[in-house]
């Protein structure tokens, strides 16, 4: 066998091999070393995986074949939602009757402009809020039948919640604000840790562990939010403006991250966005105006020229 081959077969074991991939593109961006620190030797990574279970996945790998299938379960369902809010004496309606239904392995992007109810949206998709009226079904429960502890978990270890301003604790340090959401599922205090550390070599921030939120770049605090929503390892990230406080070089580069999580490791992944460069992956776009789905367009190869 030819050691290419061998190569090959060991990055496929490998169970960060797609998210190495994906910062081999996103390292282009930043020509240096910075995302690769302590990366060098693939094997000592995966020695150090905290996330090697018995399917041997820090993610689950997807048939890409099989992303585009509708025949399962929906993971959310959104069956005639409205939200409405209470303005003094009147009430504004910023979802109109949105039926929306989201699979596993998608890459959707939700595309509207100012206003027209894609945080709302994402708040229910991500079911921090209860609609007014219509359902809300994640995986396949009506989470307004669920208690808010209930809800409150099995929402925590199935979404990942990346926003625009990062929404960091600034009290806390990197590998606190990672450590987060891992201290409610009552981690013990030294897998929590590897974990953290696993997570921020992934997004190349090793060498920032202790450093406070107000002592990182923007990109480096979203990349820690990114990190910190990949910490449960759910199969679904929502995202909200991702890049929209970052520089087009540094917003690529978040962009580029979450595309090799649903290409290479099978997360389903959900943006809201104003921003037309965000659609550069989508399987599928959602044109969202005035509280209502405008239309809906589904990509399974490139998008036409021009488009972005
Ligand atoms: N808590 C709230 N109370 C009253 N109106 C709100 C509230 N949140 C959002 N809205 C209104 O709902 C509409 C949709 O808001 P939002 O979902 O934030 O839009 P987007 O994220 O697309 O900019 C806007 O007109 C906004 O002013
Ligand atoms: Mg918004």
């Amino acid at each position: 066998m030819a050691l290419t081959e061998i190569i090959e077969i060991f990055k496929t074991k490998l169970n960060v091999s797609g998210i190495l991939n994906s910062l081999d593109k996103a390292a282009d961006f930043y020509g240096e070393s910075d995302i690769y620190s302590e990366m060098d030797d693939p094997g000592e990574t995966i020695k150090n995986n905290p996330y090697n279970g018995p399917g041997g996945a820090f993610v689950k790998n997807v048939d890409a074949g099989k992303l585009s299938g509708k025949k399962e379960v929906p993971l959310i369902k959104l069956t005639d939602v409205w939200k409405t809010y209470q303005m003094g004496e009147s009430e504004f309606a910023a979802l109109r009757g949105v039926n929306l239904e989201i699979y596993e392995g998608e890459f959707l992007v939700v595309l509207g402009p100012s206003g027209s109810g894609k945080s709302t949206l994402m708040n229910l998709l991500g079911c921090l809020d209860l609609p007014s009226k219509g359902t809300v079904f994640l995986n396949s429960s009506d989470i307004s039948e669920l208690d808010e502890s209930e809800l409150a978990r099995i929402r925590g270890q199935m979404i990942g919640f990346i926003f625009q301003s990062f929404n960091l604790i600034p009290t806390l340090n990197t590998q606190e604000n990672v450590l987060l959401p891992l201290e409610f599922l009552e981690e013990d205090a030294r897998t929590a840790r590897e974990k953290a550390a696993y997570l921020l070599e992934i997004v190349g921030l090793s060498d920032k562990k202790y450093n406070l939120p107000s002592q990182l770049s923007g990109g480096q605090r979203q990349r820690v939010a990114i990190a910190r929503s990949l910490a449960v390892n759910p199969p679904v990230i929502l995202a909200d403006e991702p890049t929209g406080n970052l520089d087009s070089k540094t917003g690529n580069y978040i962009l580029e991250f979450l595309y090799g999580l649903n290409k290479k490791e099978g997360k389903t992944i959900i943006i809201v966005t104003h921003d037309l460069e965000l659609v550069k992956y989508a399987t599928r776009i959602v044109y969202i105006r005035d509280g209502q789905i405008e239309k809906i367009e589904e990509y399974t190869q490139n998008k036409p020229e021009g488009m972005i």
